[in-house]
Protein backbone atom coordinates (compact mmCIF):
# COMPACT_ATOMS: atom_id res chain seq x y z
CA UNK A 1 0.00 0.00 0.00
CA UNK A 2 1.30 3.52 -0.78
CA UNK A 3 1.57 6.12 1.66
CA UNK A 4 -1.05 8.78 0.98
CA UNK A 5 -0.21 11.80 -1.39
CA UNK A 6 -0.23 14.87 1.53
CA UNK A 7 -0.60 17.54 -1.30
CA UNK A 8 -3.48 15.84 -2.56
CA UNK A 9 -7.04 16.93 -1.25
CA UNK A 10 -8.75 14.98 1.39
CA UNK A 11 -5.76 13.40 1.47
CA UNK A 12 -5.73 12.33 5.48
CA UNK A 13 -8.51 10.47 5.15
CA UNK A 14 -6.76 7.46 2.54
CA UNK A 15 -4.79 5.34 3.56
CA UNK A 16 -4.06 4.80 -0.65
CA UNK A 17 -2.64 7.60 -3.53
CA UNK A 18 -5.96 8.39 -5.77
CA UNK A 19 -4.97 5.90 -9.03
CA UNK A 20 -3.17 8.00 -11.58
CA UNK A 21 -5.42 7.24 -14.36
CA UNK A 22 -8.92 8.34 -12.05
CA UNK A 23 -7.14 11.12 -10.55
CA UNK A 24 -7.18 12.08 -14.72
CA UNK A 25 -10.74 10.77 -15.36
CA UNK A 26 -12.40 13.08 -12.36
CA UNK A 27 -10.66 16.04 -13.07
CA UNK A 28 -12.23 19.31 -14.43
CA UNK A 29 -9.48 21.31 -14.32
CA UNK A 30 -9.01 21.31 -18.15
CA UNK A 31 -12.59 22.74 -18.96
CA UNK A 32 -14.01 24.29 -15.55
CA UNK A 33 -10.59 26.96 -15.76
CA UNK A 34 -12.75 29.31 -17.61
CA UNK A 35 -14.69 30.12 -14.54
CA UNK A 36 -11.43 30.82 -12.91
CA UNK A 37 -12.52 35.18 -12.64
CA UNK A 38 -15.68 34.32 -11.37
CA UNK A 39 -14.47 32.00 -8.75
CA UNK A 40 -12.13 34.63 -7.62
CA UNK A 41 -14.71 36.89 -7.57
CA UNK A 42 -16.85 35.03 -5.44
CA UNK A 43 -14.12 33.83 -3.10
CA UNK A 44 -13.61 37.73 -2.40
CA UNK A 45 -17.00 38.52 -1.73
CA UNK A 46 -17.15 35.13 1.05
CA UNK A 47 -13.90 36.67 2.31
CA UNK A 48 -15.97 40.02 2.73
CA UNK A 49 -18.50 38.86 4.70
CA UNK A 50 -15.93 35.79 6.85
CA UNK A 51 -14.26 39.23 8.09
CA UNK A 52 -17.67 41.17 8.39
CA UNK A 53 -18.92 38.67 10.85
CA UNK A 54 -15.71 38.22 12.35
CA UNK A 55 -14.34 34.49 10.98
CA UNK A 56 -11.66 36.43 9.23
CA UNK A 57 -9.22 39.50 10.64
CA UNK A 58 -8.61 42.61 8.11
CA UNK A 59 -5.38 41.13 7.73
CA UNK A 60 -6.17 37.78 7.16
CA UNK A 61 -8.81 38.77 4.37
CA UNK A 62 -6.25 41.54 2.69
CA UNK A 63 -3.69 39.11 2.53
CA UNK A 64 -6.75 36.82 0.91
CA UNK A 65 -7.46 40.07 -1.68
CA UNK A 66 -4.15 40.66 -1.86
CA UNK A 67 -3.41 36.64 -2.85
CA UNK A 68 -6.51 36.88 -5.49
CA UNK A 69 -5.72 39.51 -7.37
CA UNK A 70 -2.05 37.97 -7.84
CA UNK A 71 -3.52 34.69 -8.98
CA UNK A 72 -5.87 36.76 -11.16
CA UNK A 73 -3.24 38.87 -12.99
CA UNK A 74 -1.61 35.24 -13.17
CA UNK A 75 -4.15 33.82 -14.89
CA UNK A 76 -5.14 36.58 -17.56
CA UNK A 77 -0.93 36.56 -18.32
CA UNK A 78 -1.49 32.68 -19.08
CA UNK A 79 1.53 32.14 -16.18
CA UNK A 80 -0.91 30.01 -13.58
CA UNK A 81 0.10 26.73 -13.21
CA UNK A 82 -2.85 25.12 -13.72
CA UNK A 83 -2.49 20.94 -12.24
CA UNK A 84 -4.95 18.25 -12.61
CA UNK A 85 -3.49 16.68 -9.48
CA UNK A 86 -5.59 19.60 -7.86
CA UNK A 87 -8.43 18.86 -9.68
CA UNK A 88 -10.51 21.88 -10.29
CA UNK A 89 -10.29 25.41 -10.98
CA UNK A 90 -11.22 25.59 -6.85
CA UNK A 91 -8.74 23.53 -5.30
CA UNK A 92 -5.89 25.06 -7.88
CA UNK A 93 -6.48 28.75 -6.99
CA UNK A 94 -6.89 27.96 -3.15
CA UNK A 95 -3.99 25.69 -3.54
CA UNK A 96 -1.81 28.81 -5.18
CA UNK A 97 -3.56 31.32 -2.84
CA UNK A 98 -1.74 29.23 -0.23
CA UNK A 99 1.18 29.22 -1.45
CA UNK A 100 1.28 32.50 -1.67
CA UNK A 101 -0.18 34.02 1.71
CA UNK A 102 0.38 30.82 3.79
CA UNK A 103 -2.44 30.10 6.58
CA UNK A 104 -4.81 32.80 5.88
CA UNK A 105 -5.34 30.94 2.34
CA UNK A 106 -6.75 28.20 4.41
CA UNK A 107 -8.97 29.67 6.10
CA UNK A 108 -10.85 30.89 2.88
CA UNK A 109 -13.14 27.79 2.68
CA UNK A 110 -14.00 28.44 5.68
CA UNK A 111 -18.67 27.98 5.93
CA UNK A 112 -18.21 27.17 2.16
CA UNK A 113 -18.08 24.01 -0.28
CA UNK A 114 -17.31 23.58 -3.61
CA UNK A 115 -20.77 22.60 -3.78
CA UNK A 116 -22.23 26.12 -3.39
CA UNK A 117 -19.11 27.60 -4.73
CA UNK A 118 -19.08 25.68 -8.02
CA UNK A 119 -23.03 26.49 -8.14
CA UNK A 120 -22.41 30.21 -8.04
CA UNK A 121 -19.30 30.35 -10.26
CA UNK A 122 -21.97 28.61 -13.14
CA UNK A 123 -24.11 31.37 -12.60
CA UNK A 124 -21.50 34.36 -12.34
CA UNK A 125 -20.46 32.89 -15.85
CA UNK A 126 -23.74 32.44 -17.42
CA UNK A 127 -25.24 35.49 -16.50
CA UNK A 128 -22.41 37.16 -18.69
CA UNK A 129 -22.55 34.82 -21.64
CA UNK A 130 -25.54 36.06 -21.61
CA UNK A 131 -25.28 39.67 -21.55
CA UNK A 132 -22.40 39.03 -24.55
CA UNK A 133 -25.54 36.71 -26.57
CA UNK A 134 -27.79 39.53 -25.74
CA UNK A 135 -25.64 42.04 -27.53
CA UNK A 136 -25.09 39.80 -30.30
CA UNK A 137 -28.74 39.38 -30.68
CA UNK A 138 -29.30 43.65 -30.51
CA UNK A 139 -26.43 44.10 -33.35
CA UNK A 140 -28.29 41.26 -35.97
CA UNK A 141 -31.47 42.61 -35.20
CA UNK A 142 -30.06 46.20 -35.86
CA UNK A 143 -29.03 44.39 -39.59
CA UNK A 144 -32.50 43.15 -40.00
CA UNK A 145 -33.87 46.61 -39.23
CA UNK A 146 -31.51 48.47 -42.07
CA UNK A 147 -31.98 45.58 -44.71
CA UNK A 148 -35.64 45.65 -44.07
CA UNK A 149 -36.10 49.23 -44.61
CA UNK A 150 -34.23 49.41 -47.32
CA UNK A 151 -36.29 46.04 -48.83
CA UNK A 152 -39.44 47.72 -47.22
CA UNK A 153 -40.72 47.80 -51.23
CA UNK A 154 -39.59 44.87 -52.79
CA UNK A 155 -41.80 42.04 -53.85
CA UNK A 156 -41.06 38.59 -53.48
CA UNK A 157 -43.00 35.61 -53.50
CA UNK A 158 -44.88 34.15 -49.90
CA UNK A 159 -44.63 30.66 -50.04
CA UNK A 160 -46.68 27.84 -48.07
CA UNK A 161 -45.78 24.68 -48.23
CA UNK A 162 -42.41 26.42 -50.48
CA UNK A 163 -45.33 26.64 -53.18
CA UNK A 164 -46.00 30.12 -54.26
CA UNK A 165 -48.81 31.97 -51.98
CA UNK A 166 -48.90 35.16 -52.07
CA UNK A 167 -47.24 38.15 -53.00
CA UNK A 168 -45.03 39.60 -49.41
CA UNK A 169 -42.31 42.25 -49.49
CA UNK A 170 -38.99 41.23 -48.62
CA UNK A 171 -38.72 44.10 -45.93
CA UNK A 172 -42.03 42.23 -44.15
CA UNK A 173 -40.31 38.55 -44.69
CA UNK A 174 -36.87 40.29 -42.69
CA UNK A 175 -38.90 41.51 -40.13
CA UNK A 176 -40.22 38.08 -39.45
CA UNK A 177 -37.12 37.08 -38.15
CA UNK A 178 -36.67 40.61 -36.21
CA UNK A 179 -39.77 39.08 -34.18
CA UNK A 180 -38.30 35.74 -33.82
CA UNK A 181 -35.29 37.29 -32.38
CA UNK A 182 -37.35 39.90 -30.38
CA UNK A 183 -38.81 36.77 -28.46
CA UNK A 184 -35.20 34.77 -28.17
CA UNK A 185 -34.28 37.83 -25.88
CA UNK A 186 -37.30 38.15 -23.71
CA UNK A 187 -36.51 34.23 -23.23
CA UNK A 188 -32.80 34.65 -22.15
CA UNK A 189 -33.97 37.79 -19.83
CA UNK A 190 -36.51 35.72 -18.41
CA UNK A 191 -33.67 32.73 -17.93
CA UNK A 192 -31.66 36.21 -16.21
CA UNK A 193 -33.97 36.39 -13.12
CA UNK A 194 -33.44 32.67 -12.26
CA UNK A 195 -29.92 32.30 -12.55
CA UNK A 196 -29.55 35.66 -10.58
CA UNK A 197 -30.10 33.52 -7.28
CA UNK A 198 -27.33 32.95 -4.95
CA UNK A 199 -26.43 29.39 -3.73
CA UNK A 200 -23.39 30.95 -1.82
CA UNK A 201 -23.97 30.04 1.34
CA UNK A 202 -25.69 26.33 1.08
CA UNK A 203 -22.35 25.06 1.51
CA UNK A 204 -22.01 21.34 0.90
CA UNK A 205 -25.54 20.74 1.08
CA UNK A 206 -27.13 21.91 4.64
CA UNK A 207 -25.39 24.95 5.15
CA UNK A 208 -22.99 25.98 7.76
CA UNK A 209 -23.06 26.56 11.29
CA UNK A 210 -21.24 29.98 10.88
CA UNK A 211 -23.56 32.89 11.45
CA UNK A 212 -22.97 33.96 7.76
CA UNK A 213 -24.59 36.97 6.25
CA UNK A 214 -26.36 35.39 2.85
CA UNK A 215 -27.68 38.83 1.90
CA UNK A 216 -23.93 40.60 2.09
CA UNK A 217 -22.42 38.29 -0.41
CA UNK A 218 -25.64 38.50 -2.43
CA UNK A 219 -25.28 41.73 -2.75
CA UNK A 220 -21.57 42.33 -3.84
CA UNK A 221 -21.86 39.94 -6.45
CA UNK A 222 -25.04 41.50 -8.15
CA UNK A 223 -27.12 38.89 -7.13
CA UNK A 224 -31.13 39.72 -6.27
CA UNK A 225 -31.22 37.69 -3.68
CA UNK A 226 -29.61 34.32 -1.77
CA UNK A 227 -31.74 30.82 -2.49
CA UNK A 228 -34.25 29.51 -0.24
CA UNK A 229 -33.38 26.17 0.11
CA UNK A 230 -29.46 24.37 0.56
CA UNK A 231 -30.14 21.45 -0.41
CA UNK A 232 -32.27 22.74 -4.04
CA UNK A 233 -29.10 25.23 -4.17
CA UNK A 234 -26.21 22.59 -4.51
CA UNK A 235 -28.42 20.20 -6.82
CA UNK A 236 -30.24 22.94 -9.16
CA UNK A 237 -28.95 22.79 -12.76
CA UNK A 238 -32.39 24.21 -13.81
CA UNK A 239 -30.97 27.63 -15.12
CA UNK A 240 -28.60 25.67 -17.31
CA UNK A 241 -31.42 23.42 -18.47
CA UNK A 242 -33.29 26.71 -19.65
CA UNK A 243 -30.62 28.24 -21.20
CA UNK A 244 -30.04 25.45 -23.59
CA UNK A 245 -33.26 25.09 -24.30
CA UNK A 246 -33.42 28.72 -24.96
CA UNK A 247 -30.24 28.12 -26.99
CA UNK A 248 -32.01 26.00 -28.70
CA UNK A 249 -34.60 27.89 -29.90
CA UNK A 250 -32.61 30.55 -31.00
CA UNK A 251 -30.21 28.22 -32.48
CA UNK A 252 -33.58 26.58 -34.50
CA UNK A 253 -34.32 30.05 -35.67
CA UNK A 254 -30.91 31.12 -37.07
CA UNK A 255 -31.05 27.12 -38.92
CA UNK A 256 -34.49 27.89 -40.68
CA UNK A 257 -32.85 31.69 -41.50
CA UNK A 258 -29.92 29.51 -42.88
CA UNK A 259 -32.34 27.40 -44.67
CA UNK A 260 -34.42 29.96 -46.76
CA UNK A 261 -30.53 32.03 -47.64
CA UNK A 262 -28.93 28.74 -49.05
CA UNK A 263 -31.94 27.87 -51.02
CA UNK A 264 -32.07 31.68 -52.21
CA UNK A 265 -28.74 32.01 -53.37
CA UNK A 266 -29.17 28.93 -55.41
CA UNK A 267 -29.08 29.43 -59.13
CA UNK A 268 -32.98 28.00 -58.86
CA UNK A 269 -34.18 30.87 -56.35
CA UNK A 270 -31.23 33.61 -56.98
CA UNK A 271 -33.46 36.03 -54.73
CA UNK A 272 -30.31 37.21 -53.22
CA UNK A 273 -26.22 37.10 -53.07
CA UNK A 274 -24.43 36.37 -50.16
CA UNK A 275 -20.62 37.72 -49.87
CA UNK A 276 -18.08 36.80 -50.60
CA UNK A 277 -16.33 36.82 -47.18
CA UNK A 278 -19.08 34.38 -46.12
CA UNK A 279 -18.57 31.69 -48.98
CA UNK A 280 -15.88 29.53 -49.98
CA UNK A 281 -15.40 27.63 -52.79
CA UNK A 282 -14.80 23.92 -53.93
CA UNK A 283 -11.73 22.29 -54.43
CA UNK A 284 -12.73 20.56 -57.53
CA UNK A 285 -15.61 22.34 -58.77
CA UNK A 286 -14.06 25.76 -60.02
CA UNK A 287 -17.05 27.59 -60.53
CA UNK A 288 -18.34 26.92 -56.97
CA UNK A 289 -19.87 29.74 -54.33
CA UNK A 290 -20.76 27.99 -51.50
CA UNK A 291 -22.99 29.41 -48.95
CA UNK A 292 -21.08 27.57 -46.12
CA UNK A 293 -21.78 29.81 -43.07
CA UNK A 294 -25.47 29.37 -42.85
CA UNK A 295 -24.62 25.67 -43.84
CA UNK A 296 -22.53 24.87 -40.76
CA UNK A 297 -24.91 27.10 -38.62
CA UNK A 298 -27.50 25.01 -39.83
CA UNK A 299 -25.60 21.97 -38.71
CA UNK A 300 -24.72 23.52 -35.59
CA UNK A 301 -28.71 23.75 -34.47
CA UNK A 302 -28.29 19.98 -34.27
CA UNK A 303 -25.09 20.45 -31.71
CA UNK A 304 -26.83 23.10 -29.49
CA UNK A 305 -30.14 20.73 -29.34
CA UNK A 306 -27.91 17.74 -27.77
CA UNK A 307 -26.06 19.92 -25.46
CA UNK A 308 -29.92 20.46 -24.35
CA UNK A 309 -30.73 16.61 -24.55
CA UNK A 310 -27.51 15.73 -22.40
CA UNK A 311 -28.34 18.56 -19.44
CA UNK A 312 -32.06 16.98 -19.17
CA UNK A 313 -30.06 13.39 -19.32
CA UNK A 314 -27.55 14.20 -16.46
CA UNK A 315 -29.98 15.58 -14.02
CA UNK A 316 -33.03 13.30 -14.61
CA UNK A 317 -32.20 10.77 -11.85
CA UNK A 318 -30.27 12.46 -9.75
CA UNK A 319 -31.30 12.41 -5.93
CA UNK A 320 -30.40 15.21 -3.97
CA UNK A 321 -28.48 17.20 -3.18
CA UNK A 322 -24.86 17.51 -5.16
CA UNK A 323 -23.67 14.65 -6.86
CA UNK A 324 -20.15 14.71 -9.33
CA UNK A 325 -22.54 13.66 -12.23
CA UNK A 326 -22.81 17.76 -12.37
CA UNK A 327 -19.30 18.00 -12.86
CA UNK A 328 -20.55 16.72 -16.84
CA UNK A 329 -22.32 20.08 -16.99
CA UNK A 330 -20.49 22.52 -17.86
CA UNK A 331 -18.99 21.25 -21.31
CA UNK A 332 -22.18 21.39 -22.66
CA UNK A 333 -22.80 24.52 -21.17
CA UNK A 334 -19.59 26.06 -22.23
CA UNK A 335 -20.08 24.85 -25.90
CA UNK A 336 -23.63 26.09 -26.11
CA UNK A 337 -22.88 29.69 -25.15
CA UNK A 338 -19.48 29.26 -27.38
CA UNK A 339 -21.59 27.85 -30.60
CA UNK A 340 -24.44 30.32 -29.98
CA UNK A 341 -22.04 33.54 -29.89
CA UNK A 342 -20.20 32.75 -32.75
CA UNK A 343 -23.66 31.97 -34.96
CA UNK A 344 -24.96 35.13 -33.67
CA UNK A 345 -21.40 36.97 -34.57
CA UNK A 346 -21.49 35.37 -38.28
CA UNK A 347 -24.79 36.19 -39.10
CA UNK A 348 -24.48 40.02 -37.45
CA UNK A 349 -21.61 40.51 -39.73
CA UNK A 350 -23.41 38.78 -42.64
CA UNK A 351 -26.75 40.13 -42.62
CA UNK A 352 -25.48 43.81 -44.00
CA UNK A 353 -24.21 42.50 -46.84
CA UNK A 354 -26.88 40.19 -48.26
CA UNK A 355 -27.65 41.95 -51.74
CA UNK A 356 -31.43 41.07 -52.92
CA UNK A 357 -32.01 40.13 -56.07
CA UNK A 358 -34.80 41.89 -56.79
CA UNK A 359 -35.84 41.80 -60.20
CA UNK A 360 -35.47 37.89 -59.64
CA UNK A 361 -37.94 38.00 -56.52
CA UNK A 362 -40.56 39.87 -58.55
CA UNK A 363 -40.04 37.78 -61.45
CA UNK A 364 -40.69 34.71 -59.41
CA UNK A 365 -43.80 36.32 -57.41
CA UNK A 366 -45.35 36.96 -60.98
CA UNK A 367 -45.71 33.23 -61.50
CA UNK A 368 -47.75 30.81 -59.42
CA UNK A 369 -50.93 33.28 -59.38
CA UNK A 370 -49.90 34.43 -56.27
CA UNK A 371 -52.69 37.21 -56.45
CA UNK A 372 -55.28 34.44 -56.87
CA UNK A 373 -56.88 35.81 -53.31
CA UNK A 374 -56.80 38.84 -54.11
CA UNK A 375 -59.84 38.21 -56.92
CA UNK A 376 -61.62 36.27 -54.47
CA UNK A 377 -61.66 39.08 -52.23
CA UNK A 378 -62.73 41.06 -54.54
CA UNK A 379 -65.40 39.24 -55.92
CA UNK A 380 -66.59 39.45 -51.97
CA UNK A 381 -66.26 43.15 -51.84
CA UNK A 382 -68.93 43.23 -55.19
CA UNK A 383 -70.99 40.87 -52.99
CA UNK A 384 -70.09 36.93 -53.91
CA UNK A 385 -69.71 34.66 -51.26
CA UNK A 386 -66.04 33.57 -50.49
CA UNK A 387 -66.48 29.86 -51.21
CA UNK A 388 -68.48 30.59 -54.96
CA UNK A 389 -65.53 33.17 -55.46
CA UNK A 390 -62.81 30.91 -54.78
CA UNK A 391 -64.57 28.49 -57.05
CA UNK A 392 -64.57 31.47 -59.90
CA UNK A 393 -60.95 32.36 -59.11
CA UNK A 394 -60.20 28.53 -59.27
CA UNK A 395 -61.77 28.51 -63.01
CA UNK A 396 -59.42 31.91 -64.09
CA UNK A 397 -56.82 29.91 -62.63
CA UNK A 398 -56.87 26.96 -64.67
CA UNK A 399 -57.32 29.24 -67.82
CA UNK A 400 -54.53 30.71 -66.93
CA UNK A 401 -52.63 27.56 -66.59
CA UNK A 402 -53.56 26.25 -69.74
CA UNK A 403 -52.66 29.31 -71.41
CA UNK A 404 -49.97 30.24 -69.65
CA UNK A 405 -50.61 33.07 -68.20
CA UNK A 406 -50.93 34.97 -65.15
CA UNK A 407 -53.91 36.19 -64.00
CA UNK A 408 -52.82 39.72 -64.79
CA UNK A 409 -52.49 38.98 -68.23
CA UNK A 410 -56.13 37.67 -69.41
CA UNK A 411 -58.28 40.36 -71.14
CA UNK A 412 -61.19 41.68 -69.00
CA UNK A 413 -63.47 39.51 -71.22
CA UNK A 414 -61.86 36.09 -70.39
CA UNK A 415 -62.47 37.58 -67.05
CA UNK A 416 -65.97 38.21 -67.34
CA UNK A 417 -66.57 35.24 -68.84
CA UNK A 418 -66.12 33.28 -65.11
CA UNK A 419 -68.30 36.52 -63.57
CA UNK A 420 -70.11 39.40 -64.49
CA UNK A 421 -69.30 41.11 -60.93
CA UNK A 422 -65.72 41.84 -62.79
CA UNK A 423 -65.11 45.34 -63.80
CA UNK A 424 -61.87 46.69 -65.26
CA UNK A 425 -60.64 47.84 -61.68
CA UNK A 426 -59.78 44.59 -61.18
CA UNK A 427 -56.28 44.63 -62.98
CA UNK A 428 -55.15 47.28 -60.29
CA UNK A 429 -55.49 44.38 -56.73
CA UNK A 430 -54.27 41.59 -59.52
CA UNK A 431 -51.00 43.61 -59.82
CA UNK A 432 -48.64 42.34 -56.91
CA UNK A 433 -48.02 46.23 -56.33
CA UNK A 434 -51.73 46.57 -55.52
CA UNK A 435 -51.50 42.92 -53.73
CA UNK A 436 -49.07 43.83 -51.17
CA UNK A 437 -50.27 47.52 -50.76
CA UNK A 438 -53.77 46.27 -49.38
CA UNK A 439 -52.68 44.80 -46.25
CA UNK A 440 -52.05 47.73 -44.54
CA UNK A 441 -53.56 46.51 -40.73
CA UNK A 442 -50.99 45.67 -38.20
CA UNK A 443 -48.57 42.85 -38.84
CA UNK A 444 -49.72 43.51 -42.91
CA UNK A 445 -47.08 43.15 -45.60
CA UNK A 446 -47.93 46.48 -46.77
CA UNK A 447 -44.16 48.65 -47.40
CA UNK A 448 -45.68 50.98 -45.29
CA UNK A 449 -46.77 48.94 -42.68
CA UNK A 450 -43.83 47.69 -42.66
CA UNK A 451 -41.96 50.67 -42.80
CA UNK A 452 -44.50 51.80 -39.28
CA UNK A 453 -42.96 48.27 -37.41
CA UNK A 454 -39.50 49.07 -38.51
CA UNK A 455 -40.06 52.50 -36.98
CA UNK A 456 -41.78 51.12 -33.81
CA UNK A 457 -39.30 48.22 -33.44
CA UNK A 458 -36.42 50.94 -33.50
CA UNK A 459 -38.04 52.81 -30.45
CA UNK A 460 -38.49 49.79 -28.25
N1 LIG B 1 -15.54 20.16 -10.05
C1 LIG B 1 -16.75 19.98 -9.34
C2 LIG B 1 -17.98 20.21 -10.25
O1 LIG B 1 -17.81 20.64 -11.30
C3 LIG B 1 -16.82 20.94 -8.20
C4 LIG B 1 -17.62 20.45 -7.06
C5 LIG B 1 -16.99 19.26 -6.47
N2 LIG B 1 -17.65 18.86 -5.26
C6 LIG B 1 -17.46 17.67 -4.74
N3 LIG B 1 -18.08 17.40 -3.64
N4 LIG B 1 -16.71 16.76 -5.34
O2 LIG B 1 -19.08 19.92 -9.89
Amino acid sequence: MTTANKDKLSSARFAQQTDAFVEVFTASVDFDQRMALQDIQGSIAHATMLCKIGILTELERDSIFTGLETIKTEIENGEFQWSVQQEDVHMNIEARLTALIGVAGKKLHTGRSRNDQVATDIRLYLRAEIQTIISWLNQLQAALLNLAESEADTIMPGFTHLQVAQPVTFGHHLMAWFEMLVRDKERLEDCVKRINVMPLGAAALAGTSYPIDRHLTAELLGFTRPSNNSLDSVSDRDFAIEFTATASIIMMHLSRFSEELVLWASAQFAFIELPDAFCTGSSIMPQKKNPDVPELVRGKSGRVTGHLVSLLMLMKSQPLAYNKDNQEDKEPLFDTADTLKDCLRAFAEMVPHIEAKRENMYKAAKQGFATATDLADYLVRKGMAFRDAHEVVGLAVRLGLESKRDLSELSLAELQAFSEMITDDVFDILSLEGSVNARQHIGGTAPDTVRLAIKKARQQ
